[in-house]
């Protein structure tokens, strides 16, 4: 039987690496929503289309096709994986994926994954809106000063001078957007397992998830 687990939560909560571990050890599809909504919008700032509800917005939406390929995600046939996790995408992004044609018109395409089998989906949104009906769902969060911690110690690896102070504004504004715009806003899922990552490593998020699924998968196999 096909079941999916929704991971949603903040920006730099860990969802992303955890979310894919997880789907390797379960031995199932991984579903980056996230990408999704960065391919979009980096799609439509390169036409120059602001993130706003207009007839522009919605006329280039009909002519953009987001594609997913296992990992990877194409846009109109282009693989943008790589573009699409760049400073200038983590700065527009949330203005985009605030418009509700926009979510809307990613409704679809996110919930056909279910199609192909299992899958572990990660997001804002997709135990509350995408996937309401998920059997296991995680909420995964931890403090802005942790995420921002995290996300400087990535970037001060890969070599680039970053402020840890700008990092925590940047964190704390798309948290304020994300969980304040009108549609399907970051909230914790009604049933979701409420995880706190703040003191945790990867290894023990990763641990304490997969303890939790096969508890709930042993169980329904149980099941009358
Ligand atoms: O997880 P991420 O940082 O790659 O997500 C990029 C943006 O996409 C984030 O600012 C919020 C948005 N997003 C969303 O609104 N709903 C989702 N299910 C996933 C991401």
């Amino acid at each position: 039987m096909a079941w999916v687990l929704t991971i949603d939560g903040p920006a730099g909560a860990g969802k992303s690496s955890v979310a894919r571990r997880l789907a390797r050890r379960l031995n199932v599809r991984y579903l980056d929503t996230g990408a999704i909504y960065r391919a979009l919008a980096l799609s439509l700032d390169r036409r120059g289309v602001a993130p706003a509800e207009t007839e522009e917005l919605r006329r280039a939406l009909r002519t953009i096709s987001v594609e997913l390929r296992g990992e990877r995600v194409l846009v109109n046939g282009e693989d943008v994986s790589d573009a699409i996790r760049t400073p200038h995408v983590d700065g527009i992004v949330s203005a985009y994926s605030a418009l509700g044609c926009l979510r809307e018109a990613l409704l679809d395409l996110q919930r056909d994954q279910e199609r192909y089998g299992p899958l572990v989906a990660e997001g804002r949104d997709v135990g509350s809106v995408v996937f309401p009906e998920a059997p296991l769902k995680f909420f995964m969060t931890a403090s802005p000063e942790a995420r921002a911690r995290r996300r400087y110690l990535e970037l001060q690896r890969r070599g680039e001078a970053v402020s840890f102070e700008d990092i925590l504004s940047r964190i704390r504004e798309r948290d304020r957007i994300d969980s304040s715009r009108e549609i399907a806003p970051l909230r914790c899922p009604e049933g979701a397992v409420l995880v706190d990552t703040s003191d945790m490593t990867e290894d023990e998020v990763l641990e304490h998830l997969e303890r939790h699924v096969r508890d709930v998968l042993e169980r329904k196999r149980g099941a009358p």
